[in-house]
């Protein structure tokens, strides 16, 4: 018994509070929760909800967060988009394993010499010495991310600093937080994931038909079906995450009368554009994040604005929707200039350049996900870089792959041979290469070194192998 369409009211995730000082707690373990009604959904979570507490945090001051894992296999926590020392960034065989698990059971990630494994507990240290965004934390084990993340562990993470907040972009209750998810739903409520090893303990992956990714026909938003959130006739400024496993989305905002509003974006992945570009429609591959105004000061009181996905067909056109309730004061501005911080490379400074495809094909008699036509392996160094260095990689994909890099941000500089697209804008964590494209990307790897990934964000893609070793210098 699905709802009915923006009924189900949004709901904000809760923020964080430190222990004390910048330190911070959080109990991974099994909860329920309605997220149909009348039906108990069981929930993997960070601190018993999904989406997990939201942190809130400052640039350049670091926090550290001490994880407990309370859940019956083991976990592992990347801050996805965060510049992080290796040890805290959460590579994906640091497993944090949880009371009582034997290590028969751990199958071949034991194997990596190089991992960090802990019993229990494991603090997490972010400097946060990065441009100020919306970030998001999730599992990352090794083959059983995608799994893990379904059944909830994902939660958001803003970093703030004096320089955004003097803006005057809109905030308080009118800056949201908008993590989008697709979920399937079995009939007792339980979120149905189609695993190969429904106890994740050895087996990854999923099977044949769900190879390409899998998805659900239930939108959420916060953890809430095509909820409904109160407005008032003002601008607003959303901070959307597409959460998904594997879909794609290409939002729009729609008036009643079936007018789009722009979408005013402000940022992207990792922090504030230099000045603002106006959307129609935004497309967001899995990972990716927008920084989004939009205006809501003409729309009649009363109505509704509906967030659809283009990229949809039935329900799942439908995302959420805003009933414009009231008048009022709104002296919030989009300046023309949002920021002087974005680094920029040309690529005459890239001391390398480097071509990876994307693609599917068989390893060891196994179908998989691979780049440059290889399994992820732990024991492999895929690529050897040196602080510092500027290089422009080459990406090429078969079909849809939201390609993300761990440590650094980069710019796109062009697609199929052609300049990049107006929601390339910015700088990127996460670049949604489209079927049969090359696109190149820039950046310098300058924050720390050590071992470091990237990968196909499309977490069942990056299960099956869609992975490799980064290592910094
Ligand atoms: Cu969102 Cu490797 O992560
Ligand atoms: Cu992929």
């Amino acid at each position: 018994p699905l709802p009915p369409p923006f009924r189900v009211p949004l709901p904000i995730p809760a923020v964080l509070k430190p222990t004390s000082g910048d330190r911070y707690e959080i109990t991974q373990r099994e909860a329920t929760a309605e997220v149909l009604p009348g039906l108990k959904t069981p929930l993997w979570t960070y601190d018993g909800t999904f989406p997990g507490p939201t942190i809130e945090s400052r640039r350049g001051r670091a926090i550290t967060v001490t994880h407990h894992n309370e859940l019956p296999v083991p976990t592992v926590v990347h801050l996805h988009g965060g510049r992080t020392p290796a040890e805290s960034d959460g590579y994906p065989t640091d497993l944090v394993l949880p009371r009582n698990w034997s290590e028969q059971h751990t199958g071949h990630t034991m194997h990596d010499p190089r991992a960090v494994v802990t019993q229990h507990t494991r603090d997490y240290t972010f400097p946060l010495d990065q441009r100020p965004t919306m970030l998001w934390y999730h599992d990352h084990r090794m083959d059983f991310t995608a799994p893990a993340i379904w059944r909830g562990l994902a939660g958001l993470h803003i970093i703030r600093d004096d320089a955004e907040e003097s803006l005057g972009l809109p905030a308080g209750e009118r800056e949201l937080p908008l993590m989008i998810a697709d979920r399937a739903f079995a009939e007792d409520g339980s979120f149905a994931y189609p695993s190969l090893d429904p106890g994740l303990r050895v087996l990854p992956g999923v099977r044949d038909e769900y190879f390409a990714g899998v998805l659900g026909d239930v939108i959420l938003v916060n953890g809430a079906p095509w909820p409904v959130h109160e407005v008032d006739a003002a601008r607003y400024r959303l901070r959307v995450l597409n959460a998904s496993n594997a879909r794609h989305y290409e939002l729009e905002a729609v008036t009643d009368d079936g007018r789009a509003l722009d979408l005013v974006q402000i940022g992207a992945d990792q922090g504030l554009l230099a000045t603002p570009v106006t959307h129609q429609s935004v497309p967001m591959a899995p990972a990716e994040r927008y920084d989004l105004v939009i205006d809501f000061t003409d729309i009649p009181i009363g109505s509704r604005v509906r967030v659809l996905n283009r990229l949809g067909t039935g329900r799942t056109r439908e995302v959420m929707a805003f009933h414009i309730t009231r008048r009022a004061e709104d002296d919030s501005r989009i300046p023309t200039t949002l920021s002087t911080d974005l680094p920029t490379w040309d690529p005459s400074d890239a001391v390398r350049v480097r071509d990876f495809t994307f693609r599917a094909g068989r390893t060891n008699g196994h179908h998989g996900w691979l780049i440059g036509g290889l399994p992820f392996d732990p024991a492999r160094t895929d690529v050897t870089t040196r602080l510092g260095d500027v290089e422009l990689w080459r990406l090429t994909a078969d079909i849809h792959h939201p390609v993300h890099l761990h440590l650094v941000g980069f710019h796109v500089l062009s697609r199929a041979g052609r300049p990049p697209l107006p929601h390339d804008a910015g700088l990127k964590d996460t670049i949604s290469l489209r079927p049969g494209e090359t696109a190149e990307i820039i950046t310098r790897f300058d924050a720390y070194r050590g071992r470091y990934l990237f990968h196909c964000h499309n977490a069942e893609h990056e299960d099956m192998g869609m992975m490799a070793n980064l290592e910094v210098v």
